[in-house]
């Protein structure tokens, strides 16, 4: 059975932002890249559960050289997503001590995940260290960091899918769409990853 590609959303989502097409050719010239960059070598793929996993899946399945792919988990802010406070959940099970290290994650917006796991691997002694995001609001941002491979701008609406949940639900819709704003209470002036 074929995914269609852009299904029935039922009024899930009020519209489809990316389609699974344009997601896939996006990974797939994310992975062309990586892959030129890192000829003649293996690369350490590390995904930022639990988003980061579906764009992982795809984009090493994009990347030529040799790859090996581990999981980084670290707890949510909490009460106060902006208190730097983090925990980790789940521990690489792997060294990365004098590997090439790629990190991949799937959306980047206030840079304070990708902030808190560059630091904490860089730590270990990577021979290098690289971050691959899939979505990016870099109007977001309130730390500045590297990224060296970047694949698509986010406006700021509340979307699912490709990895993005609302309530743990829907990353595994094959695109991105804004939801609908039926689902969560319309009072609230805030978005719901603000509250
Ligand atoms: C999302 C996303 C990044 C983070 C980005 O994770 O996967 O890890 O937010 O936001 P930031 O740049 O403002 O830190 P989330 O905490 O929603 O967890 P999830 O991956 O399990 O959905």
């Amino acid at each position: 059975m074929s995914i269609p590609e852009v299904p029935d959303v039922s009024g899930l989502v009020t519209e489809v932002l990316l389609t699974a097409g344009q997601i896939q050719t996006t990974v797939r010239d994310l992975g062309a890249r990586i892959s030129a960059d890192y000829a003649g070598r293996e690369l350490s793929l590390v995904s930022i559960l639990k988003g980061g996993t579906f764009f992982l899946v795809d984009l090493a399945r994009a990347i030529e050289v040799p790859v090996t792919i581990d999981f980084f988990g670290i707890s949510s802010y909490g009460a106060d997503r902006h208190s730097g406070v983090v925990r980790i959940t789940k521990d690489l099970d792997e060294s990365i001590e004098g590997r090439d290290v790629l990190l991949v994650e799937d959306i980047v917006d206030t840079g304070l995940t990708l902030g808190y796991i560059r630091r904490a691997l860089e730590a270990r002694g990577p021979a290098s260290l690289r971050t691959c995001v899939l979505f990016d609001r870099p109007y977001r941002r309130i730390v500045d960091l590297p990224v060296e491979y970047r694949g698509l701008e986010l406006p700021d609406l509340f979307v699912v899918g490709y990895g993005l949940d609302w309530q743990q639900k829907y990353r595994n819709l094959p695109y991105v769409g804004v939801l609908n704003p039926e689902l969560y209470d319309p009072s609230r002036t805030r978005m719901p990853w603000q509250a």
